[in-house]
């Protein structure tokens, strides 16, 4: 009675949910390099005629040609690039790309694809972090002696170098660098030839598909290969982490640039203005950087969503690896390249910052070091003793240096005129010279060592 109104309903909807070709045609040229790989290894195990294996593999550089000039028509009825792909096949060859499907699977396919999409992200990526790194190592270089204030708990601590707090960063991102390798190690391995979960009964060579793409190997086990998406998940949650560090330099950069801080500005190039408060520059960049890092965490906790609980092997939930995926990765490359672009363009007021370094007597703990050090008071006393002269100089509305000698020794009649050498700022960072330390000899060996490196990565200049 009312099956009429259903009858063209759910296959116009079940396209809808079904078909992937929307967002898995960037898969295509890895889908082409792995079927050419595939055909000449079918052909050198008899499996196909090396005529037939010729064949295809030309069929498929016209696709791979027509999908690249524009002129490719994908088809939402034929699902998803691979039947795409081969639908195309078709056409142009005819019999012959009927026996491409030989010994694999869309399963085995497509783990193949995004394997090798991700491991070529993963390559360019690491790239983009290593310029990043280098443009803050030669900042550094350049700011190996601009004080600024240490903060902890956003409250002013000890006084540091501009050049050591952008070095901090150098290091975050080689600890991305690091994930990512090692993410890649793991993904690169073949799946190509597992079929659709159990393996194949014809006499394939994986070793040599494996190596023909690149692979250090095939994977070790069918059910495995078409099953998980662990490289998926790893990516995303390196970069998960990297974007961490890129929205903490962000917040930073915004917190700087405030007329409250006026640690650093940023040029015409990252900023924009307001369409009613004319004095305002907004680091509009920074604030995207900072902010996007909801697609990232997004997209691997949604991920983690649709792997938890599934039964071995594949089942079509694992199409959902790919569309936030993209985005997510594509936006790591932008937050990568915002703030390779505003390291190189912030201008630091050297002159604020030194300023600002001097206030929260920023300098006690050189004053209880000195203590220790001068007069043999145990940390602890001189922790106390340090307190008290703080509350005197608070008390007469000076900085710590400013306080009169009488007035510390009134407080300890320990102190004696020697201390004012370790009271400035300047003296303060210079003492740090302990390994890892802000004083700007350190922060100059450091950032040059990072220089050097990188150079010889080939990432510098
Ligand atoms: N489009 C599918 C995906 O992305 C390809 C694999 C489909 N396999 C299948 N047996 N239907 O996962």
């Amino acid at each position: 009675m009312w099956g009429g109104r259903f009858a063209s309903g759910p296959a116009a909807m079940m396209e809808q949910i079904n078909a992937s070709i929307d967002f898995d045609k960037r898969l295509a040229p890895q889908d082409i390099a792995g079927s050419k790989a595939h055909a000449l290894m079918l052909a050198k195990a008899g499996i196909l005629t090396p005529d037939d294996a010729n064949k295809i593999c030309a069929g498929l550089e016209t696709i791979l040609a027509e999908i690249l000039a524009g002129t490719f028509t994908f088809s939402r009825a034929l699902e998803d690039v691979h039947m795409n792909v081969e639908s195309r096949l078709k056409e142009l060859i005819g019999e012959p790309a009927g026996r491409l499907h030989t010994a694999r699977s869309r399963n085995d396919q497509v783990a193949t694809d995004f394997k090798l999409y991700i491991r070529d992200w993963l390559d360019d990526t690491d790239g983009s972090l290593a310029r990043l790194q280098y443009v803050l190592a030669v900042r550094a270089e350049e700011h190996a002696e601009t004080i600024m204030p240490g903060f902890t708990h956003l409250q002013t601590a000890q006084p540091v170098t501009f050049g050591h707090h952008l070095l901090a960063y150098t290091e975050m991102f080689a600890r991305d660098r690091g994930r990512f390798s090692d993410a890649r190690k793991r993904l690169n391995e073949c799946p190509l030839g597992a079929a659709a979960l159990a393996g194949t009964s014809f006499p394939i060579d994986r070793k040599m598909t494996a190596e023909s793409l690149g692979f250090a190997r095939p994977t070790a086990n069918s059910m495995d290969s078409v099953a998980d998406r662990d490289f998926v998940l790893e990516t995303l949650s390196s970069a998960t982490i990297s974007a961490v560090h890129l929205s903490r330099l962000a917040e930073e950069i915004v917190l700087w640039c405030t007329s409250e801080f006026a640690f650093i500005k940023l040029t015409d190039a990252f900023t924009t203005g307001s369409s009613i408060m004319p004095q305002k520059r907004n680091p509009d960049a920074a604030e995207l950087v900072r902010a996007k890092i909801g697609r990232i965490a997004g997209a691997f906790q949604g991920f983690v969503m649709v792997m938890k609980g599934l039964p071995l092997a594949y089942s079509k939930d694992m199409q959902e690896d790919k569309e936030a995926t993209f985005v997510a990765l594509e936006t790591l490359d932008l937050m990568l390249a915002a703030m390779t672009g505003m390291i190189a363009d912030l201008t630091p007021n050297v002159e604020n910052m030194r300023k600002s370094a001097m206030k929260g007597y920023s300098t006690a703990t050189d004053l209880a070091d000195w203590l220790v050090r001068e007069a043999g008071v145990p940390f602890r006393d001189a922790h106390h003793i340090t307190g008290r002269a703080v509350a005197a100089a608070e008390g007469l509305s000076v900085r710590l240096d400013e306080l009169p000698l009488e007035a510390l020794k009134q407080v300890d009649s320990r102190i004696d005129q020697r201390v004012f050498s370790v009271l400035s700022v300047d003296n303060s960072v210079a003492s740090r010279v302990s390994t890892g330390g802000t004083a700007p000899q350190n922060v100059r060996k450091m950032a040059a060592a990072w220089i050097k490196r990188l150079e010889k990565e080939g990432f510098g200049g």
